[in-house]
């Protein structure tokens, strides 16, 4: 036996308690043990916090006795570790030894040398020539080499990989992935009964790792992905005076693990037998277990609440929502609190080709379940968006990384679940989303908050329209009672400045000219002042007195006709800023004088160097570029951008003013119609527009919508691209229209023939021409659905990515424009002008 002297020694001189050495050791079959401790014999910590020893759970009248390890000092009884939980020792006398073999061995004997329990299964190797086993102060029951006692670390065994339902500070929850031993929690099956139970808590490392609570085979909780700071989802792990925690995932492991601040202040995390983890700390006060954190701790924590691309949020109710741009698959189930079918892009998405998807930015996110995920943790984000974008299957990225900026790539290639929204401790996820519901707003927020949102705008909306309109009405009695009086006058309204309103500057915001001002600036309206003819009266220039030149749009003095056009562009522009939107300078309501004065545009409109031989070589392609892309910009911000989401309805050549740098501006918002967020378009009986850019839905049936703009739109490009114009377009070989010629020309590969001739083939950028023609073949479908939305345009526009086949167009010949329909009976047409390029109105009798 002197073999035994060195560790004892070395025990007595380590600060570990050790197992106590019975000499007449009880000889197993075939081992030879050289360590036991028998039932009633314990073992505490040296610092006696924790003590090991056989017990029956507490305040139970059950037999059965079990070899365990519990908190000794400051909670008697409070068990953390249990060796045989499965495999009770019924034999109430006592009987029970744990054994230590000259292998290393523990087991777990009854008194007739029936094995109960052993530590076999573990790689421990059987070359030790003297085990020794210990109890260290982390409460972590140790079995190793006393010869290899300097390197502390190097256990044959420890209980530490093999937790019951807690853990301990030092202890890893998690995996080792080259020996594949895995820690997780396994809770009791009740509170007498150590056996395994229902619910277990580990590290999931199928994807990129994360906690997962499982009962049985079933997600009742995950944690979310390690962001460098915390758990995604994990809300209450937040840095604190208890504990410090981290995780760990490298080659060789990816765990879990906490310590404590100060040794003395207890914390213990357990997988109890209903379903939650719970963090405890001891309080000395009370002498009890206090819970420091519960999970899951609501209702959002249970997993998939909300299913597919559902999104919880629990300052809601009921708490499922669907992602912003997702609706209920089945929104009667929804209505009903049935959220099992989850939700759907409101927008499908269509792989065809790269530029038909982009991502959406969803920010304050517990980042969805990532078993289905792929990554790579030196890679950044845009690197990590790109791999994303070239694989359809693939619906999100994010960084993992959170800290510094962010770094690493997390992909998804599944269906997006259990996300939950954390407006202070989540963070940002890019989903996969089809093109056209790329808007420049991102964020994330539930169609709920959306809604609430809408209803907001739309409140506003209305507020300001009404404001808007009393204000005009006002202004327009007084004015109306003020010009009887002094008829030809200066008003009084015009101050000494001999511009503005003051007192009405203030309430509309926009400034009032005065009509002397106004008359003088424009020399009484010389007939060589006026620039052009517009919808419903001409358009003068004019030089106000400190230099600035302005365009005054007049309407016509005897009309009672849009007078409600009138009306509604100075609502709609005054709301507008873009640059490439024509800025509103100012109005003028004065008697039967309705007036609104705009920036001057020196180079006028587009319709006078596109449709010109001559003025047509001073716009290169270049600039016929920048136009289009211009114009696409201003539509984009009417359509989705502005503060009253606007479709213009009459977009034309000649409702496109150049400003002295050839930029674009979009003009005339006489028939403009703001729309709410949810609406998509409108049907009126009063179809205004311009033939040759009237949508056939429109045109035929009065249906507008922002898709009517597209239309228009295309019929724009093509105009831009060729020189000429739709209506009345001719050519010799056939009766289609430009639209009908452009597609002709498309399908037979000859798009190229279309450039208008002063450009000549050799300015242009082919590819550029090329996608402009293909994106405006788009934009001119029949089918509205068919018609990308201004951001998918947009984006065409300025990517190299392949692009949808058009079909044929919509309104490709002259004979099925419906004008014939407009002069039948049944319909009564008042054009203000037989000029092509006129808006006209088309009353209905209806
Ligand atoms: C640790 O906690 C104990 C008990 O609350 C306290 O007495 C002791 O001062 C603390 N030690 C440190 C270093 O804070
Ligand atoms: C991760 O990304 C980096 C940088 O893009 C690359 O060098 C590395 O090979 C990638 N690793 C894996 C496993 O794909
Ligand atoms: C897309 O990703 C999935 C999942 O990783 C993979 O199975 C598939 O082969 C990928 N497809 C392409 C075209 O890379």
């Amino acid at each position: 036996m002197s073999s035994m002297s060195k560790p004892i020694i070395l025990f007595l001189y380590s600060v570990f308690s050790i197992l106590s050495i019975i000499s007449d050791a009880v000889e197993l079959d075939t081992i030879t043990t050289t360590l036991s401790l028998s039932d009633g014999q314990t073992m505490v910590t040296s610092d006696g916090t924790f003590e090991l020893g056989f017990f029956s759970p507490l305040g139970t009248t059950s037999t059965n006795r079990y070899l365990g390890i519990w908190y000794k000092k400051i909670s008697n009884g409070t068990v953390v570790w249990v060796a045989n939980r499965d495999t009770p020792l019924t034999d109430t006398s006592g009987g029970g030894v744990l054994k230590l073999t000259d292998g290393g061995v523990l087991v777990l004997v009854n008194s007739t040398n029936t094995i109960f329990w052993s530590s076999s299964n573990s790689s421990s190797n059987s070359s030790t020539h003297s085990p020794v086993a210990q109890l260290l102060d982390s409460g972590n029951l140790v079995v190793k080499d006393a010869n290899d006692a300097a390197n502390g670390q190097n256990f044959l065994w420890q209980s530490f990989d093999y937790p019951s339902d807690t853990l301990l500070p030092g202890m890893k929850l998690g995996k080792n992935l080259v020996t594949g031993i895995e820690r997780r929690l396994w809770s009791w099956k009740s509170g007498d009964d150590p056996s395994r139970g229902d619910y277990t808590f580990g590290l999931d490392v199928s994807g990129y790792p994360q906690l997962v609570l499982l009962k049985g085979s079933v997600e009742q909780y995950r944690s979310g992905p390690w962001n460098g700071l915390r758990f995604s989802g994990s809300v209450g792990l937040k840095p604190n005076s208890i504990y410090t925690f981290h995780f760990v995932f490298d080659q060789i492991e990816a765990y879990y693990g906490f310590d404590l601040v100060n040794s003395s202040v207890f914390s213990r995390l357990v997988m109890n037998q209903n379903g939650i983890v719970q963090r405890f700390t001891w309080n000395y006060n009370t002498k009890n277990w206090i819970i420091y954190v519960n999970a899951p701790a609501d209702n959002c924590d249970v997993y998939g609440i909300c299913h597919a691309y559902g999104s919880c949020s629990i300052a809601n109710s009921p708490a499922c929502g669907c992602l912003d741009k997702f609706v209920p698959r089945s929104q009667k189930d929804w209505d009903k609190a049935d959220w099992s079918g989850g939700c759907v892009r409101r927008t499908l998405l269509n792989c065809h080709n790269e530029s038909s998807n982009g991502f959406l930015k969803y920010s304050g996110v517990k980042l969805p379940d990532t078993r289905s995920s792929w990554f790579n943790s030196s890679m950044t984000l845009e690197e990590c968006k790109a791999v994303c974008l070239k694989n359809c299957t693939c619906m999100a990225y994010a960084n993992i990384n959170v800290t510094a900026g962010g770094s690493g790539c997390l992909l998804w290639f599944d269906d997006l679940i259990d996300i939950r929204e954390l407006p202070e401790s989540g963070q940002d996820i890019y989903i996969r989303m089809a093109s056209s519901e790329l808007v420049s707003e991102a964020g994330s927020k539930s169609n709920r908050k959306k809604r609430t949102k809408v209803i907001v705008g739309l409140a506003l909306l209305a507020g300001v329209l009404m404001l808007g309109l009393t204000l005009a009405l006002y202004v327009w009695k007084k004015k109306h009672k003020q010009r009887k009086l002094k008829r030809g006058e200066r008003s009084e309204y015009s101050l000494e400045q001999g511009r503005t309103n003051e007192s009405h500057k203030e309430d509309l915001e926009l400034p009032m000219f005065d009509l002397a001002t106004i008359a003088n600036a424009t020399n009484n309206f010389s007939i060589n002042n006026k620039l052009g003819e517009g919808g419903f009266g001409p358009v003068y220039k004019g030089i106000l007195e400190e230099g600035k030149e302005i365009a005054v749009k007049r309407l016509s003095k005897y009309s009672t006709q849009g007078i409600d056009e009138f009306k509604n562009e100075v609502i709609c522009i005054e709301k507008l800023q873009h640059r490439n939107l024509v800025k509103l300078l100012g109005c003028c309501f004065q008697g039967e004088e309705k007036m609104l004065i705009y920036e001057y545009m020196p180079n006028k409109s587009l319709d006078l160097f596109i449709f010109d031989q001559t003025q047509g070589k001073l716009l290169d392609w270049p600039k016929r570029f920048d136009i289009i892309n211009g114009v696409a910009r201003g539509l984009l911000y009417l359509h989705q951008d502005s503060r009253l989401r606007i479709i213009h309805r009459d977009l034309k050549a000649s409702n496109i003013l150049l400003d002295v740098n050839m930029i674009p501006k979009i003009s005339d918002f006489g028939v403009a119609r703001s729309f709410g967020e949810n609406e998509t378009g409108a049907t009126t009986k009063r179809v205004v527009g311009t033939h040759g850019y009237m949508s056939p839905e429109y045109a035929v049936d009065g249906i507008f919508s922002v898709k009517s703009d597209i239309f228009s739109f295309g019929v724009l490009v093509l105009e831009i691209v060729s020189g000429k114009r739709n209506r009345g377009f001719f050519h010799p070989e056939h009766h289609l229209n430009l639209l009908g010629h452009s597609w002709r020309l498309f399908k037979e590969g000859r798009s190229l023939e279309l450039i208008d001739a002063p450009l000549g083939e050799d300015s242009c950028s082919l590819s550029q021409v090329l996608r402009s023609i293909h994106v405006a073949l788009l934009c001119v479908q029949q089918s509205p659905e068919d018609r990308p939305n201004m951001s998918s345009v947009v984006l065409m526009l300025g990517s190299e990515g392949a692009l949808l086949q058009p079909k044929q167009p919509g309104f490709y010949t002259e004979r099925t424009f419906p004008e014939m329909d407009y002069y039948s009976s049944s319909r009564q047409t008042q054009t203000t002008s037989s000029v092509n390029e006129i808006t006209m109105t088309v009353l209905e009798a209806r």
